[in-house]
């Protein structure tokens, strides 16, 4: 690919150039020829040299599974971030499609109606149509009238899927002038009154909904997705209205088969989806990737998602799979939607044994509060690990110039994210200019620009020479802040005295880091914090166990390697025994972690 894309930026990069550029290759590799009324015909005259200089680029040939890569590949980052185009892999559109057609008899596949409402360059369109080919001898031509249809946002996409599916059908032998139904519109104005009605009511639904998380997300697209009662929580993602609106534009007894993330099943923008589900009873069937990536080179974590319109039901069907296999039936176990919390999130991988952790005592996040760092806004400005240190100051270096810092300014702090089993707790610890202080009523207010010059001129000319950058912070919207040097967020500026630091990744059962510390400050991360030192002391016996980290592997969110996420929301239901004084006297007195596992089991059988 790395070729390929060289080739482009010595030659061009413009869509119906690399569109006649792959054509041609397409056709020359494979023998093919076509007639003049061929949609082809758009995208010939590339000149001879050009063309076998390009076929010397893509050695191995070129079939219609490698076309799709291609044009996945030539698509520019920035459309990639804010459209989520990302083709789906070809063994994950088989298994949809056969999910969703594999039940339909010959004279059933001749009639169905199947979409793709985020269509791409078409690749699941190609599979449906060669699917309903071979199974029904039905022509291409009638297959892309009748049976096809395709909606994508992106003009570029809605012209390379008639390519696609023109040389599907010319692979076959059929050259013809075939007429497409392909529309570029927003799928998201489903809902407005000009919606094309040739656009609706079909039989089956397939695809992967464009993941675009909130941030990168239009304001236009915002208002639109406001329209969809699936997108009311949090800060919604785009592929969160998609499962809406294929509901919606499915026929009665309509099926729907995705490839789409998984974190609606727990996160806070997925409440409304699942409120949604549950309220009408949809029958769901999830195969939930959990940690395994589909998408290789990209950090998506995915399920397939599958739904009968036809059927209401009181239960999910889920199964999870960890490692991405496709080859056996998959054996769905039945949740009732009666017993998941739609609020807090759905507890779906063995969901019993979560649940019996979580009915124990006090949840956690209940019984200890957690924080979450402090916000500068411009970390790189304010935290350092010094160069130097002398009595009355630290060195730090920015951009290759070094500042002396008034000590006095100075806090402690750390980035627990840093933190792990390999790496010391003192190794993390880094200062940061802190310009507030504690004023007679006990509130915390910025140090003003007077004293500043007075009391720490150094800071003060250091801040100064960084003034542009903390100005662009909020997107320059930084007249609120009571100086220009104030942090950007007045969050966690003031911590109780006793703070209990665990990372926030793990791949095994986890080690926390108890201190008392009343300076001592955090960024990125969270901590449970409290003034009593013996609640955190419980905290973190508990947290350290086998229990908690079986709890975790059940119900936290798994990433690549074994590893699994330990944020506020995977674990603050986690049931904390509501220990008599004569327990907890007994859980201090325990020395090993064998002793401590084998003590505390007995609270959650
Ligand atoms: C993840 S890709 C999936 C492409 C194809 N279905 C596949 O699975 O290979 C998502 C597609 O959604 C399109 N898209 C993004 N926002 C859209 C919108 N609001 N309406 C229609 N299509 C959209 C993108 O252009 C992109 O082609």
């Amino acid at each position: 690919m790395t070729n390929v894309f060289r080739f482009l930026k010595q030659t061009s990069a413009e869509v119906s150039y690399i569109n006649s550029l792959f054509v041609s290759a397409f056709i020359k590799l494979n023998g093919l020829t076509f007639c003049e009324k061929n949609y082809l015909s758009h995208y010939k005259d590339i000149d001879n040299k050009i063309l076998e200089s390009f076929l010397n680029t893509v050695s191995g040939g070129i079939d219609l599974e490698r076309l799709v890569r291609l044009f996945e590949f030539v698509i520019s980052p920035s459309d990639k971030i804010v459209n989520g185009a990302i083709y789906t892999p070809k063994d994950i559109r088989s298994t949809i499609i056969y999910h969703c057609l594999g039940n339909l008899n010959n004279e059933q596949l001749r009639h169905v109606r199947v979409c793709d409402i985020a269509c791409g360059c078409g690749g699941f369109l190609m599979d449906v149509a060669e699917y309903i080919h071979i199974k029904t001898q039905k022509s291409f031509k009638d297959i892309f009238q009748e049976n096809i249809y395709g909606i994508d946002i992106q003009n570029y996409a809605v012209e390379r899927t008639k390519i696609l599916l023109s040389l599907l059908a010319l692979s076959y032998g059929e050259d013809e002038d075939f007429g497409f139904n392909l529309i570029q519109a927003d799928t998201l104005d489903f809902c407005s009154n000009n919606w094309n009605q040739e656009f609706t009511s079909f039989d089956v639904i397939v695809g992967n909904p464009p993941y675009v998380c909130s941030r990168n997300v239009s304001q236009e697209t915002k208002q639109k997705m406001l329209k969809y009662e699936v997108s009311q929580s949090g800060h919604p993602d785009l592929y969160i209205p998609f499962f809406q609106i294929a509901y919606e534009m499915l026929a009665d007894e309509g099926k729907l088969g995705y490839i789409t993330m998984n974190s609606f099943i727990r996160s806070v923008n997925g409440r409304s989806l699942r409120q949604y589900f549950s309220s009408n009873k949809i029958d769901v069937r999830i195969v939930d990737f959990r940690g395994y990536q589909i998408f290789k080179k990209k950090s998506t974590y995915t399920c397939l998602f599958f739904l009968d319109k036809g059927n209401y039901t009181e239960d999910i069907k889920y199964v999870s799979n960890d490692n991405g296999c496709l080859e056996q039936p998959f054996v769905f176990s039945l949740i009732p939607y009666a017993l998941l919390d739609n609020r807090k999130g759905w507890s779906l991988n063995d969901n019993s044994e979560a649940q019996r952790i979580e009915i124990v005592g006090t949840p956690i996040g209940k019984y200890c509060s957690y924080r979450h760092g402090i916000a500068t806004l411009s970390n790189k400005t304010y935290i350092f690990k010094p160069v130097f240190e002398d009595l009355n100051y630290y060195y730090l270096v920015n951009d290759g110039i070094e500042y002396p810092i008034e000590k006095q300014i100075c806090r402690d702090i750390v980035n627990s994210n840093k933190l792990n089993s390999e790496i010391n707790f003192d190794a993390i610890i880094e200062k940061i200019i802190y310009p507030y202080y504690r004023n007679q009523d006990g509130k915390l207010c910025v140090i003003g620009e007077e004293r500043m010059l007075k009391e720490f001129p150094y800071a003060y000319k250091y801040l100064l020479s960084q003034q542009k950058t903390l100005n662009k912070r909020d997107k320059g919207h930084t007249r609120s802040y009571p100086t220009w040097y104030a942090y950007g967020r007045t969050q966690s500026l003031q911590m109780p005295r006793y703070k209990l630091f665990f990372p926030k990744f793990s791949n095994s059962s986890i080690r926390c880091v108890l201190l008392d510390a009343p300076e001592l400050l955090l960024y990125n991360g969270i901590a449970f914090v409290n003034d009593s030192k013996e609640k955190l002391q419980i905290v973190q016996k508990v947290i350290e166990s086998d229990i908690f980290w079986k709890y975790i592997t059940k119900n936290g969110k798994p990433y690549s390697s074994g590893y699994y996420s330990l944020s506020g929301v995977d674990i603050k239901n986690f049931g904390v025994p509501n220990f008599t004084e004569e327990e907890k006297m007994h859980l201090f007195s325990l020395k090993t972690r064998e002793e401590i596992d084998e003590w505390l089991i007995k609270f959650y059988e």
